[in-house]
């Protein structure tokens, strides 16, 4: 049973202040977790609440969210049994009352509510990845890391597209996939260095270099990289596209300034897609349309859904609500699955549950603004979700994911399974 939270203002990847709560049980027994941060967040996620005194981290100190643990949710969950995680979010969800936890945060509600998820598994003294759900998956997620980094993740790169990601879709196991990936980021490394271009890196561990042709390549870059490493590309490693165009829509069009002004319509942006996937070995593409243009989703799907993989982020915002609206429209094939764009364990479950009723796709994600919490990796693996993003095979905040997904896969032993997802 709980006996106190206390919560605490630490500071993300980014170097700006996140919560990380701590749940203490009756029996003495404490857990903690904290929550992560956006850069390129959909319009209808779940609300991250800010202190807003500009005298404070420019505004974005999070003093009110450790008031509301401290004060609101602590009184409200004094007692409750740690153990009924469905109890404990509906509890959290209505003391907020609103329908996107704006009142108290759901930067308050997810710390909360992923704390009392740990602390539920130090009771049953499983680790989490076994705890988190009924019939806990042994399926190790198939890993995209990445490489290079653009958009609003790196603003001084000539990269449009946020997110250039290697899938080692090849490789027999989660570790050999760390593998796989790691030998072609330092390939990439050395072949930036031979050709004079910086190897600083980017939000997510990736490089952000300023490439004469851009986006494309980006992409060239990545196979070149991949060939240097001693891997075949589309065999062992293939490519996986996160535009997060939502970012370079405007009045209706897509404008990739960076890489040379081209301003194309939803349908020219399809033609894009469907070129480069003539080139290049690309399985998975997330947001390659605005949150708001469903009608560019939805012909995306119809010309490329049977090729690859279409995940919808910033629409989609890990919501139930909207993901059904997505299924019943088809505008993907697949969701990108982020526990604090939705703010609860239970509802992040039921989307990830709601995904693999109808056989799309789910990939876990990271946030842009990390911390070294690896709480996304035991969720990946107990829902079974079969994908997870997690950035490059570069900073803590990002490794720390992939390092404690290489610990479960040892846990598990002979029960682990790692597959790959776009055969
Ligand atoms: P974000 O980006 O964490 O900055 O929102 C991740 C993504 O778009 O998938
Ligand atoms: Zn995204």
């Amino acid at each position: 049973l709980i006996s106190s939270i206390r919560a605490q203002e630490i500071l993300d990847s980014r170097g700006t202040p996140t919560v990380k709560a701590t749940i203490t049980l009756q029996s003495g027994a404490r857990a903690s977790a904290a929550v992560p941060s956006g850069a390129s967040t959909g319009s209808n996620d779940a609300v991250e609440l800010r202190d807003g005194d500009p005298k404070r981290y420019f505004g974005k100190g999070v003093r009110k969210v450790i008031a509301h643990i401290e004060g609101e949710i602590a009184e409200a969950l004094k007692g409750r049994d740690v153990c009924d995680q469905a109890a404990i979010d509906a509890a959290l969800i209505a003391l907020d009352g609103t329908p996107n936890k704006a009142r108290l945060g759901a930067n308050a509600l997810l710390a909360v509510s992923m704390a009392a998820a740990r602390a539920a598994a130090l009771v049953r003294g499983e680790p989490l990845h076994r705890s988190l759900c009924e019939k806990p998956s042994n399926l190790l997620p198939m890993p995209m890391f990445n490489v290079l980094n653009g958009g609003l993740h790196a603003p001084g790169s000539s990269l449009d597209f946020q997110e250039f990601m290697l899938v080692p879709m090849g490789a027999p196991s989660f570790s050999e996939a760390v593998r796989y990936a790691a030998e072609t980021y330092h390939a990439i490394k050395e072949l930036l260095i031979s050709q004079g271009h910086s190897t600083a890196v980017g939000d997510e561990g990736g490089f952000a270099p300023k490439l004469m042709g851009g986006n494309q390549a980006a992409c060239e870059l990545m196979v070149r990289g991949m060939e240097r490493a001693g891997y075949r590309p589309g065999e062992d490693i293939a490519i996986a596209l996160d535009p997060a165009s939502t970012s370079f829509y405007k009045n209706g069009r897509y404008h990739l300034s960076r890489s040379g002004n081209q301003v194309l319509d939803s349908q020219e942006m399809v033609e894009l897609y469907q070129g480069w996937l003539n080139v290049f070995p690309i399985v998975s593409i997330e947001d390659g349309h605005a949150e708001d243009d469903w009608a560019g989703f939805a012909a995306m799907t119809r010309q490329l859904g049977g090729q690859i993989q279409i995940v919808g982020d910033d629409n989609f915002v890990t919501n139930t609500r909207i993901i059904q609206r997505g299924i019943d429209e088809g505008t993907a094939n697949a969701s990108l699955i982020k526990l604090n764009q939705i703010g609860t364990v239970s509802e992040t479950i039921a989307a990830v549950r709601l995904c693999q009723k109808v056989d799309w796709g789910t990939v876990m994600s990271h946030r842009s603004g990390e911390t070294e919490d690896a709480f996304l990796s035991d969720f990946a693996v107990a829902v079974g979700a079969g994908q997870m993003k997690s950035g490059a095979t570069a900073r803590s905040e990002r490794l720390a994911k992939y390092n404690r997904l290489m610990e479960i896969e040892a846990e598990l032993g002979d029960r682990a399974e790692f597959v790959n997802p776009y055969r």
